[in-house]
């Protein structure tokens, strides 16, 4: 059979700033180089894209995933035994007034030295309602900014650390669910890494904010009290609601995103129902900076 090279798949839009909803492919069967060309192309330009009524083997997703980069394990959550390179995110229903994984505006890993390019994340449980989850745009955040506040952040470097998910700076009363295992006290996680406050994606070229509410604690050679002002303003402004888009999820559904240029927030409303997500992550490379 003839390949039809000009067909395309669609890509619909989310939300005026970021998100694409991916219609016409099943990732189950191996794709078309023209679609994972597509795909790649889809992700640069949208940074968050979503999948519907996928019906995935856990090497199915793994194999999606691959095609973005190679995979990578990350610090102080357990991975599943048998696939050492998916992570199940799990709260049960019994589970009430707990602390979910995710649960604030973050970019994930932003600590290691290269975070992670991306995630790809596979719903198979999920409740009615509730559960959703929220991506922000930091090209745009950053984009909104005044030159002013732009020439001052461009050669500033700030200081993230996995401390806050660990135990001696874990909230006291706050917990985690017992379906995610992390590791307290790891170092990897533990000690603090500077990255660039505005960085260069390595592929669009356009430059993005690169702060986040969990893990960067103040900027370099400064001290949190100093920095904590600045901080706070660049937090707040980076979720404006013009930046975000908001994804419900139903058994089946995909979603992949771009951890340089977005932050994510995991919306925790679901108290007594069980929702089960397997995810993986894309290695990424040493994030550079603006100046
Ligand atoms: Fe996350």
């Amino acid at each position: 059979m003839k390949e039809d090279v000009t067909r395309s798949i669609a890509v619909r839009p989310a939300a005026g700033s970021l998100g694409a909803e991916i219609e016409g492919v099943d990732l189950a069967a191996p794709l078309r180089d023209w679609i994972i060309d597509e795909l790649r192309q889809a992700l640069v330009a949208h940074l968050v894209l979503f999948f519907r009524d996928q019906n995935l083997t856990p090497d199915e997703h793994l194999r999606f995933s691959r095609l973005f980069g190679p995979l990578t394990r990350v610090p102080y959550v357990k991975h599943m035994d048998e696939y050492p390179d998916i992570i199940a995110v799990l709260k049960e229903a019994d589970e009430r007034k707990i602390s979910t994984f995710g649960n604030a505006w973050h970019s994930d890993f932003s600590f290691l030295e290269a975070p992670p390019m991306g995630s790809v994340l596979y719903a198979k449980e999920v409740p009615s309602h509730g559960g959703d989850t929220l991506w922000a745009n930091m090209y745009e955040a950053y984009d909104a900014l005044s030159d002013g506040m732009k020439r001052m952040l461009d050669p500033l470097r700030a200081m993230h650390s996995g401390r806050p998910y660990g135990v001696a700076h874990a909230p006291s009363g706050v917990r985690t669910s017992r379906s995610i295992a992390i590791e307290r006290e790891n170092p990897q996680a533990d000690r603090e890494v500077a990255q660039p406050v505005v960085i260069i994606h390595p592929t669009s070229g356009r430059k993005a904010l690169f702060v986040n509410e969990i893990y960067t604690t103040r900027f370099e050679d400064m001290t949190e009290e100093e920095s904590r002002p600045l901080l706070a303003f660049l937090f707040r402004h980076c979720i404006r609601p013009e930046f975000t888009c908001r994804f419900r999820w139903k058994p089946g559904s995909l979603a992949i995103w771009d951890n340089r240029c977005t932050l994510h927030y995991a919306v925790n409303d679901y108290d007594g129902s069980r929702r089960l997500m397997h995810r993986t992550t894309i290695a990424g490379e040493a994030l550079v900076g603006a100046m």
